[in-house]
């Protein structure tokens, strides 16, 4: 019997992780004949290869290369690409990550040329259309014939949208089975990064900061960052800049918040498992925490992952410069009352479900 071709089709940063036991689980199956394909959403050493490496994932089987650009040319690139790539392999499957625009180009130029769509994290909602993820989010479900999920919200989300029933497989959280897989290399890494930064265990805090509504606008980032920095002054805080936020950040003073390039995988969960507390506004690093049990301010109004404030570590701070600065401050002092529970299915065994219920849709 010829084996089934499935692709996937990852783009940026957030999406490797994800792909990982996913690719290692359904490469395995002998029915199965897979391939990774990069878009290239995300190209810089540190935005992309080095999540390979820190991974040990085989290298692309194509990658498209198409770059940076407005969102329009970014997702039209994409789509030209893969309706290429497409024309040779004749996959009859694809998975898709996440949320980011490689998602939703590929699920799109997909369901075109009627290949099916699994969608690995499907049916999260910030019930924010502001937010580009948003719209990837809702879009790449409408189109997918197998929605995995990470949370129960997910399955209401998209029983409420419509969806058959038979479609929604609570599966977990692939990025956690990865984060999982990597915790004993990454504890490792700390003595090292102690060194490196002049920290202590607990003693320091750990920053992100990349959501267009964020740092687009020098203003409002300005007013975020006015309230980190006298914390800062006296409780070290890392800032890991993301090349979005960095140029936003040129010549705005920043006080003692330590600004660093963006991490390699390994070390970015090494300081994430022993800081105080860590502030971000990005979707996985809500989850990971949660995981990891940290405590998570996360500087939005809104969250798509509400099961991490429901019963993880997470806070959801907002962006209004007293509340961070308040929030920041018992964070300090140790105040903070968590529940720190790790959400159902968030283990080593997402992929084998996966699986089952890939198998079973084929
Ligand atoms: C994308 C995702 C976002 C995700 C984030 C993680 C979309 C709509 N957004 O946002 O959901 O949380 O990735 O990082 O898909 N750049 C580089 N080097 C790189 C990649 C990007 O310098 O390797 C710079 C470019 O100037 C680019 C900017 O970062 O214009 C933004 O990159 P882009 O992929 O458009 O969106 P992100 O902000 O990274």
């Amino acid at each position: 019997m010829k084996p089934i071709r499935v692709f996937l089709i990852a783009g940026a940063r957030p999406n490797f992780m994800k792909l990982k036991p996913v690719y290692e689980k359904l490469s395995a199956h002998p029915r199965l004949h897979v391939s990774i394909i990069h878009t290239g959403q995300h190209y810089d050493y540190n935005m992309s290869r080095v999540f390979f490496e820190d991974l040990n994932m085989p290298q692309p089987h194509h990658y498209l290369g198409v770059g940076s650009d407005t969102h329009a040319r970014q997702t039209a690139r994409i789509m030209m690409a893969l309706d290429e790539l497409f024309d040779g392999e004749n996959p009859e499957w694809v998975f898709v990550f996440g949320d980011v625009n490689s998602t939703i180009a590929a699920a799109l130029t997909a369901i075109k040329r009627g290949i099916k769509i699994a969608h690995v994290e499907s049916g999260l909602r910030s019930f924010d259309m502001t937010m580009p993820e948003e719209i990837n989010r809702i879009l790449t479900d409408r189109i997918s014939h197998l929605h995995l999920v990470t949370e129960p919200s997910a399955i209401e989300n998209l029983l409420r949208e419509g969806h058959s029933p038979d479609t929604i497989k609570w599966v977990g959280n692939t990025m956690i089975e990865t984060l999982i897989s990597i915790l004993p290399d990454a504890a490792n890494r700390f003595e090292d990064l102690k060194k490196k930064f002049g920290i202590r265990e607990k003693e320091y805090a750990l920053l992100t900061l990349h959501r267009p509504s964020n740092v687009d606008d020098r203003k409002k980032l300005e007013s975020i960052i006015g309230a980190i920095k006298p914390h800062a002054e006296h409780f070290p805080v890392i800032f890991p800049v993301h090349p979005r936020t960095l140029r936003k950040l040129e010549g705005m003073d920043t006080g003692r918040i330590r600004l660093v390039e963006p991490m390699r995988y390994l070390d970015f969960v090494s300081l994430q498992m022993h800081a105080r507390f860590v502030m971000t506004d990005s979707g996985g690093i809500q989850e990971e925490t949660t995981y990891l049990r940290i405590p998570c301010l996360t500087l939005r109004e809104n969250t798509e992952r509400p099961i991490t404030v429901e019963i993880g570590t997470n806070i959801l701070v907002g962006t209004e410069p007293e509340r961070i600065s308040r929030y920041m401050e018992r964070a300090i002092n140790g105040q903070l009352k968590l529940r720190a529970r790790i959400p159902r299915f968030w283990d080593e065994r997402v992929s084998d479900r996966i699986l089952e219920h890939f198998l079973e849709a084929l």
